[in-house]
């Protein structure tokens, strides 16, 4: 089917014999800095984990207070650890697919860069400076937002620009996942940062609607920005790199059309969920569970696309060690996504909700999910970008397992931990009062929250594995060439 296009331009390419000298310098930089945002992200996780687990080490300081970490870990991780590898896959993807450079040269493309990190760190600093917005993955203040607005345009224009000078008549599925990705975080980002500023010195800033409304319009945001940051970008790098390591086509490329519009109209709306049993209308909270209930089903499209895709070829999950990583990922993308439509049912909701279930749910789909398809992404990329093969397989299969085995420790103990919260906080006695009280919650708790902190000593253990594995692999020896494996057109 000519839909079944080629998962990059390069059969075309080779066809035509034209190569496009490809700005790739970049897609080298937003990759090193995937690796050592990822690091620092997990690290700090790692540490407000284990101020949970063992609340001294708060240190009596309130700049290393879990109140300020918090958001340093939720912010490293998503979006620069999650942000670099998307611009990585981005800037890599549309120029392979698309046959040609960067639109605006390397000039946008590194502007975007740098931009965005100059947005991180700004953001990073203001979070331990106690200078935040209070809005949950939208806590940077109003200066912040402008300059990632301004970075954000341009990199909408690079992409968009690109696209349009695209020499493939065909615009192949992972680019509408991330063009998804980018209009959609913009839309989010303007609409739920309409804030006046109070005070110049003082950086702060309110929002313009208030109560209920803010709070709709923050989940709005909030639950798309797991949609579309954290889902439809990591989507389009699945649609290009697993095909490409597997060396097969899209399993149906006509699945992939159909659970993109379903997604993308589905997760829209979903965000009440996160306000059940909250001063938000009944019939709000209603229509937000079912739709995500429904969103079950486009969820689960990605996910039987993406592991029918090595029908034929799972042999190659012994061995290569960018598809053990994406497909785990996509395993993992599938239980999250039966988890999160279950959770969002009321009845089930009342017991979850400010529970460590949710935790657990989380990181299932951000260890899982978004951290395994982006180190599946960089075993794969690595080797190709700086031409060397990878310095050594038997270090991937460490990191492998050990982050396998971080992330199970880290998700069964919230589970535990959250379900037995939730039912000790409803229990009540013969005489109607609470059966606890709140303090006994909090030390039931402690064991499970030293198994997370464990799990996650573990992830970030392999993680830095990665990190040295990838060193080795970009300083050692020659340059040796690497053939791209070439992604079967139907
Ligand atoms: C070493 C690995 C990690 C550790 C130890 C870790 C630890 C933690 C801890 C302790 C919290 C706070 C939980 C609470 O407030 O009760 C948290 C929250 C969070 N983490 Fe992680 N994390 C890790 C990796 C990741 C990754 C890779 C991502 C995303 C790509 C992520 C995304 C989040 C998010 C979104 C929250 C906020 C959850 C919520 O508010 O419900 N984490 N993490
Ligand atoms: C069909 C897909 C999904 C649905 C319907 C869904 C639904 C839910 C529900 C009901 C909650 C709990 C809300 C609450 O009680 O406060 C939740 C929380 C969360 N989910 Fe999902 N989920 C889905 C997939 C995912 C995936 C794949 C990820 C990560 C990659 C993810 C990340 C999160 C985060 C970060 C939160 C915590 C938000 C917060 O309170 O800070 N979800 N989700």
């Amino acid at each position: 089917m000519a839909l079944a296009a080629t998962a990059s331009g390069e059969s075309a390419r080779a066809a035509s014999g034209a190569v496009p000298a490809y700005n790739d310098d970049v897609v080298r930089a937003a990759a090193i800095a995937t690796i050592f945002w990822g690091c620092v992200g997990f690290l700090v996780g790692v540490v407000i984990a284990s101020q949970l687990a063992f609340p001294v080490l708060n240190l009596g300081l309130e700049w290393t207070s879990f109140g300020r970490l918090r958001p340093l870990h939720t912010s490293a991780v998503i979006f620069a650890f999650g942000g670099n590898a998307l611009l990585a896959a981005s800037f890599y993807i549309v120029q392979r697919t698309c046959r040609t450079e960067l639109f605006m040269g390397s000039a946008g493309a590194w502007f975007v860069f740098w931009g965005y990190q100059l947005f991180i760190v700004m953001a990073a600093l203001g979070y331990v400076m106690g200078i935040t917005s209070g809005k949950e993955y939208a806590e940077p203040e109003w200066f912040v937002d402008l300059w990632l607005t301004i970075v954000w345009v341009v990199y909408l224009v690079v992409y968009a620009g690109t696209l349009m000078k695209r020499k493939e008549p065909h615009i192949y599925v992972a680019n509408w996942f991330l063009l998804a990705f980018i209009i959609t975080i913009a839309m989010l980002h303007i609409g739920n940062n309409i804030q006046l500023p109070v005070s110049f010195l003082g950086w702060k800033s309110y929002t313009v609607p208030s109560g209920v409304q803010d709070a709709m319009i923050q989940w709005w945001y909030g639950h798309n920005a797991v949609g579309f940051f954290l889902t439809a970008g990591f989507l389009g790098m699945m649609y290009y790199f697993i095909p490409k390591a597997a060396n097969r086509p899209v399993y149906s490329y006509r699945l992939s059309i159909v659970h993109f519009w379903a997604l993308v109209f589905l997760y829209i709306w979903a965000g009440p969920h996160h306000l059940h049993y909250t001063a938000l209308p009944d019939w709000a909270q209603t229509l937000g569970m079912t739709f995500s209930v429904m969103l079950w089903m486009p969820s689960w499209g990605g996910m039987i696309n993406g592991l029918m895709t090595l029908s034929g070829a799972w042999d190659k999950l012994r061995t290569d060690a960018s598809l053990r990583f994406s497909v785990t990922a996509v395993a993992f993308y599938g239980m999250s996504t039966f988890e999160g439509p279950m959770m969002s049912i009321k009845a089930v909701n009342a017991l979850s909700h400010y529970t460590d279930w949710t935790i657990g749910h989380v990181h299932s789909g951000a260890m899982g999910w978004v951290g395994f398809v982006s180190f599946g992404m960089l075993y794969y990329l690595v080797p190709v970008l700086w031409g060397r093969t990878l310095y050594s397989t038997r270090l991937v299969a460490w990191h492998f397992w050990i982050a396998t085995l971080g992330i199970v420790l880290y998700i069964t103990a919230m589970w535990v931990s959250g379900i037995m919260q939730g039912l000790m906080w409803r229990a009540y006695d013969e005489y109607g009062f609470l059966q606890y009280s709140f303090v006994e919650t909090v030390a039931a708790m402690h064991p499970f929250y030293v198994i997370r902190a464990l799990g996650g000593v573990l992830y970030l253990v392999g993680a830095l594995i990665m990190a040295y594995n990838f060193y080795k692999t970009i300083t050692a020896g020659a340059p040796v060439r690497v053939s791209v494996p070439q992604a079967a057109a139907a």
